[in-house]
């Protein structure tokens, strides 16, 4: 078992997918890049990999916006990364990151007459935040104003300050405001908050990724559990008094927020809503729910 990358159009051991030092998308942020879970079932013995579709949907959007040529279907995306785990044969959670990026080893702040590739790599990963309930800080880094559906290299600067500071200030996790002040998101997820009984996380417009999380987390909580989520602006002081409050991403699954800037959220422990839609994720993406396993795909033979 070990980790393998798609690279220049082959199946190649990680350690030897290098680029070149002048690679445009390294000095400048020209890239899209996407990350996906594969989901390890240890009774079935099987790996399953989450919402794969419309990942490489959000990827394509991005290659869209950077005026990247990305010569391959969402269909043809799915089959290569499945060939590419079953290769790889991790029996463990996994973390898959495709990119598309500017590959010209070309100097100069531009997006035309350079070339594109394209690369897939996976890598065992466990839990991202690795807290069962995460303290978070406020940022004093806002998230960019103009934010595409898509996950633009470039655009991750204020995210890394964002989450180095609050590493700094004692945190497990930044959370960035919109230029205007209201709650955007995490620094690598999106975030809900529970009032009155019904979900509440910020609007499109409020300068989020439009996280595929976040869109299985409404629907669970609709389908399963009947609540409601209401998506608007939301104030920062809406925070220290909600009543639960977690974080949505591939990466981080859904992890419960105990404290903001601070102050408990709640009595500082896992609400009960959170506990139930952090029940049925890991269940849904695992491939043990019959009602979503269109959601998944499975990577091995059996
Ligand atoms: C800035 C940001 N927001 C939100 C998310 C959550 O998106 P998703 O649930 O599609 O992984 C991510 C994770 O990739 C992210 O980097």
């Amino acid at each position: 078992m070990s980790s393998y990358a798609y690279f220049h159009k082959q199946f190649v051991p990680l350690s030897e997918a290098k680029i070149g030092a002048m690679t445009n998308s390294l000095h400048y942020g020209t890239a899209v890049f996407e990350g996906i879970r594969g989901n390890w079932n240890s009774e079935q013995q099987q790996i399953y990999l989450f919402r794969l579709k419309e990942h490489y949907a959000r990827l394509h959007n991005g290659c869209q916006v950077l005026k990247i040529d990305l010569p391959y279907t969402i269909d043809e995306l799915c089959q290569i990364t499945i060939e590419l785990v079953r290769k790889c044969g991790f029996q463990e959670d996994i973390y898959i990151r495709p990119l598309s990026y500017k590959s010209s080893e070309a100097m100069g702040v531009r997006l035309h007459n350079l070339e594109d590739d394209f690369l897939i790599l996976v890598i065992p990963w466990g839990r991202y935040l690795d807290v069962d309930k995460a303290k978070c800080g406020v940022s004093s880094w806002r998230c960019p104003k103009e934010v595409p559906r898509a996950k633009l290299t470039g655009l991750y600067i204020n995210n890394a300050l964002a989450k180095t500071e609050a590493i700094e200030n004692g945190f497990d996790e930044a959370i960035m405001l919109t230029t205007d002040g209201y709650i955007a998101e995490g620094s690598g997820e999106n975030i809900f908050l529970i009032i009155n009984g019904k979900l509440v996380t910020p609007a499109s417009y409020n300068s989020i990724l439009m996280g595929i999380t976040r869109d299985t987390t409404i629907k669970l909580a609709k389908n399963e559990l009947g609540i409601e989520t209401i998506e608007r602006p939301v104030e920062r002081t809406e925070l220290y008094n909600a009543d639960e409050c977690f974080l949505t991403g591939t990466a981080a699954n859904i992890t419960p927020v105990a404290e903001i800037d601070r102050r408990k959220i709640g009595n500082g422990e896992i609400g009960e809503i959170t506990r139930k839609l952090q029940q049925l994720y890991s269940e849904v993406i695992r491939g043990n729910s019959s009602k979503y396993l269109n959601w998944c795909t499975a990577v091995y033979y059996k």
